[in-house]
């Protein structure tokens, strides 16, 4: 079901992606992932797991110019995105992989693993139990997703976001139309922010922290291995 989802959202939107995820988050987007950037600590290998376009990738590769960076994502279109910037900024120090996270097997390990948007896509202990070999003894692990805000207010507000997004983004946007119809439904239901704190403690990671942004729509866990 969750492998199934990706492909159901995201076909067919490689191209328009950086667009669109400012445009209906309202730039939020750009907010949430300079936080997940800001928790990054000095490392010589970062993973970005379902980079998509490559957004967070060439980010940390501007940051961390002596550091090697692999990104990884199942969606070929996506990746095509990113080699397309990389070639463009002459950014060769990021390697791309296509490949779903969960499954991915790397010859190396890293200082910090970092991922934007896929918690909800994909079981807590299915991912953790992948990213547990590839990230060091001591290395970060940082996740970032939408949440479903908990005031009654931000929800109400949260709810016309959506609704806005449905009505305004079907039309002039239609290969998300999908993201449109079915995104909210998917946050709210989804429990990933309890699942993942749970299943770190028991994967054994220690200093977890989760942080919620722009009244609690979006949340980012970050955890040390033992
Ligand atoms: C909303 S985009 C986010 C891209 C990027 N992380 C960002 O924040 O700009 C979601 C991306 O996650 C990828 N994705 C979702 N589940 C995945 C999985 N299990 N393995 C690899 N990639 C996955 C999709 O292919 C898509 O490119």
């Amino acid at each position: 079901m969750e492998k199934d989802i990706v492909k159901h959202f995201f076909t067919g939107t490689g191209s328009s992606y950086d667009s669109i995820v400012n445009l209906f988050t309202y730039g939020a987007d750009r907010y949430w992932k300079k936080k997940l950037l800001a928790k990054v600590p000095k490392s010589r290998k970062i993973l970005d797991l379902a980079c998509g376009t490559g957004i967070v990738a060439f980010k940390l590769a501007k940051m961390n110019p002596c550091c090697k960076i692999v990104g990884v994502d199942m969606m070929w279109e996506y990746l095509v995105e990113a080699k397309n910037k990389a070639s463009l900024n002459s950014c060769s120090e990021v390697q791309l992989i296509c490949a779903r996270a969960e499954e991915v097997k790397l010859r190396e390990t890293f200082d910090c693993v970092t991922s934007s948007y896929i918690p909800k896509y994909v079981a807590a202990d299915v991912l953790l139990k992948n990213i547990s070999l590839n990230l060091k003894s001591g290395g970060v692990l940082i996740l970032h997703d939408f949440a479903y805000p908990t005031n009654f207010v931000f929800q109400r507000l949260w709810h016309l976001h959506m609704l806005f997004m449905k009505i305004v983004g079907r039309p002039l946007f239609p290969k998300w139309r999908n993201v449109f119809d079915e995104l909210a439904y998917f946050v709210k239901n989804s429990r990933w922010i309890p699942e993942y704190l749970e299943a770190l403690k028991r994967f054994g990671f220690v200093d977890i922290q989760v942080e919620k942004y722009t009244a609690g729509s979006a949340a980012i866990i970050s955890a040390v291995k033992k």
